[in-house]
């Protein structure tokens, strides 16, 4: 599976993952992303169809993201050793994530999250990354779950988006 990184002269083929938006975002505004700087988009298509895209962006994870200086302290701080206990960590961002209605169920969002594991942990990586983290959609949560994802606090319980994170140490 070749996973490519879009370019300016890229036209998206067809895609379908059943949300509106994450459909627009790939079919009209990912390249427009990338010319801003803003998010770098990658993709797999084969002759008729997208088949996945993923956008990455940098982020980072703060104390202020989350509701409790202890659970601060006990799920983030004191995982790292003394002398490196901040108040923010650099963390990488998956800002969108679908895979075509024709392949989903079948692994590859899976994949695409053990990839982007690999590639920040990899030396391919050039800026230090200790976390994944994303915006969940409430019917994604459980897949990302199963990929090792948590919430990073309780505020957003509500809301239509769950924050979420991976410690890259954990694999
Ligand atoms: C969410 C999404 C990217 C997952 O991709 P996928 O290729 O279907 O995922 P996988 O096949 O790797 O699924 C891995 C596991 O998660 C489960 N899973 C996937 N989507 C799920 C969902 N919406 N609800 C519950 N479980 C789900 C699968 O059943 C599978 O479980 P299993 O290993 O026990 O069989 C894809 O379903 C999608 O594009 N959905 C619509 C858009 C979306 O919600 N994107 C996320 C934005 S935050």
């Amino acid at each position: 599976m070749e996973i490519k990184r879009l370019t300016d002269n890229h036209t998206p083929k067809p895609f379908d993952c059943g949300d509106t938006d994450l459909n627009d975002f790939w079919l009209n505004d990912a390249s427009n992303y990338q010319k801003q700087l803003l998010a770098n988009t990658y993709f797999v298509e084969d002759n008729d169809r997208t088949i996945l895209f993923f956008s990455l962006l940098h982020d980072k994870v703060s104390i202020l993201d989350t509701v409790s200086k202890n659970w601060w302290r006990k799920n983030i701080r004191d995982t790292l050793p003394e002398g490196k206990r901040f108040s923010s960590y650099p963390a990488v961002k998956i800002g969108r994530l679908g895979t075509d209605i024709s392949v989903q169920g079948k692994g590859l969002g899976s994949y695409i999250i053990d990839f982007i594991k690999d590639l920040y942990l990899s030396d391919k990586n050039l800026a230090g990354c200790r976390y994944i983290t994303l915006d969940a959609y409430k019917q994604s949560i459980k897949f990302y779950q199963k990929n090792g994802f948590q919430f990073l606090t309780s505020a957003d319980e509500n809301e239509d988006t769950r924050l979420m994170y991976f410690d890259l140490a954990n694999v």
